[in-house]
């Protein structure tokens, strides 16, 4: 076995076991306990709750590794691997109760910043649906037993794309502006409201494509990651790494097409 599939079954394990305690909070009732950038922008209780669970249970089994969380912040790395933690993507969701939402956690080597890091490992769990992808590196994206590949090349009558808009109401127009020059390429569009669910749909093959401005480093980490090990690309505009300039998944041929009306 290799490191990176000792990093995944550690991830494995403690993302099943924070995506069940969001659940039973989530089951209990939530509340929003605090705005952040933008009236859109919420944490609740739970996020805090269950990405405290996840940093103690890293901190416990590897106690020389960072941290790069949501809500808590950095944990400096002594070892090299950083883990890049959301504890509840699609927050939003998760406030109203709409089913999409996911523990996402990434196991990196390097720097702890998206282009100058190596992923090793990445989980995606939705504790409501029970789907649990997951993928280490040069070992595939799986869900299940099922390995995951994504589509590619797409249909000719057009690609099934999402999308989301970032939280702060100035970057409105530019996000509506950049839809409407995806459209052409696109059967029909999608906004789910949780990016690291939208990256594991492009590995499924649930969805052809994905592009968002904005994304934070454990929006994409763990997702990211499941599309390469899905033969997927992931990036940003003219060769530059994925981060909040642009991020855009698929498989090639989408990717550089997307890339291609995005930068007009
Ligand atoms: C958000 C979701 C949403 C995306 C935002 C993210 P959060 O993460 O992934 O789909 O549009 O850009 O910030 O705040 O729910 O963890």
């Amino acid at each position: 076995m290799t490191a990176s599939h000792d990093l995944l079954e550690l991830a494995v394990d403690i993302a099943r076991e924070a995506g069940e305690l969001a659940a039973r909070r989530r089951e209990a009732g939530v509340s929003i306990a605090a705005t952040k950038s933008a009236i859109a922008d919420i944490v609740t209780e739970a996020d805090r709750e269950v990405e405290d669970l996840i940093r103690r249970r890293i901190a416990d089994a590897r106690p020389d590794d960072g941290f790069l969380g949501e809500e808590s912040g950095a944990g400096e790395s002594r070892s090299g691997i950083t883990w890049v933690v959301d504890p509840i993507d699609g927050t939003v969701n998760y406030a109203y109760g709409i089913p999409a939402y996911a523990v996402s956690i990434a196991v990196v080597e390097g720097p702890p910043e998206p282009g100058e890091w190596t992923a090793l490992a990445g989980v995606v769990f939705n504790p409501v649906s029970g789907e649990l992808f997951r993928a280490s590196r040069g070992e595939g994206a799986w869900l299940g037993d099922r390995r995951l590949a994504v589509n590619d090349p797409v249909s000719a009558a057009g690609a099934l794309l999402a999308t989301g808009f970032g939280y702060d109401p100035a970057t409105h127009a530019g996000d509506l502006a950049r839809l409407a020059k995806v459209m052409p390429l696109a059967r029909d569009i999608r906004r789910m409201g949780a990016a690291s669910l939208d990256l594991a749909s492009v590995a499924a093959g649930r969805l052809d494509g994905y592009f968002e401005r904005g994304l934070h480093p454990w929006d994409h980490a763990a997702g990211a990651l499941l599309v390469q090990e899905a033969d997927g690309l992931v990036g940003g505009i003219g060769g530059a790494p994925v981060g909040r300039a642009m991020t855009i998944a698929a498989g090639p041929d989408l990717f550089a097409r997307l890339v291609s009306v995005i930068r007009e």
